[in-house]
């Protein structure tokens, strides 16, 4: 066992602030939405108290609400189409930088917040790391297709599951009124062919396939003592 894993929250935490200690004065940058991100806010509060003047765009409800709580001003794609930096976490980062994410149904905002960014900084620790993208990949998709789109990511090899609510009955809504398919794949062995082939699927809003932002992207790995950095 590492120290990372003794201790996932302090990882969590040494990692989020580590990104929050990148965000200069002026910046508007994307916040994503998770635990570790959450360590991010709660650094960047602690700076805004002191002076550091920024602007945060969230993925969800639930990081809108907590920045509101941490004093974070927020602003809006509408008003900023570029920005600065997203920070976000991830489930699974492959060593080429690709990602997996959507545990939190919010990956449809997170990408199109981290396509709005320059440069995208991903927080996370030592165990989403991975030799190869594992093969769960949430969906998010229209209701009123749910039938058709569950065919076809069946065709494509998969096992589609309707991901369901917990204390609340029934589907996951998203935040865009949306629900979410937990596609089960055996392996995955081409991402980036394979997060096309689920965007051309009529119905599919977006894949928690993250493969084209390697090329902006920086990976914090927190750990107990400091933190990892790639590349
Ligand atoms: C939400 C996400 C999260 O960023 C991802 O699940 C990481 O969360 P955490 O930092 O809590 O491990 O993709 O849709």
């Amino acid at each position: 066992m590492d120290s990372t894993t003794r201790d996932p929250a302090g990882a969590k935490r040494a990692a989020g602030y580590k990104a929050a200690e990148m965000v200069k004065d002026g910046m508007v940058i994307g916040l994503g939405t998770g635990s570790t991100v959450m360590y991010t806010m709660e650094r960047l509060s602690q700076r805004i108290k002191k002076g550091l003047a920024i602007s945060g765009i969230p993925t969800s409800f639930q990081t809108a609400m907590r920045a509101r709580e941490y004093g974070i001003p927020l602003t809006t794609l509408d008003d900023h189409p570029v920005i600065d930096l997203a920070i976000d976490g991830a489930d699974e980062v492959d060593p080429q930088l690709r990602l997996i994410k959507g545990r939190g149904a919010a990956h449809t905002r997170e990408k199109c917040v981290a396509a709005a960014a320059h440069r995208f900084i991903v927080v996370v620790d030592e165990q989403k790391m991975v030799a190869r993208l594992d093969g769960l990949v949430p969906v998010e998709i229209v209701p009123f297709a749910i039938r058709p789109v569950m065919d076809q990511l069946q065709n494509m090899g998969c096992t589609p599951v309707l991901r369901e609510g917990v204390k609340k009955d029934g589907p996951v809504i998203t935040d865009n009124g949306n629900f979410i398919i937990d596609a089960r794949f055996k392996k995955i062995t081409k991402p980036e062919k394979l997060e096309a082939a689920i965007g051309l699927i009529p119905g599919v809003v977006e894949s928690g396939l993250f493969c084209g932002f390697t090329h902006k992207t920086t990976v914090i790995i927190g750990g107990e003592k400091r933190c990892r950095i790639i590349p």
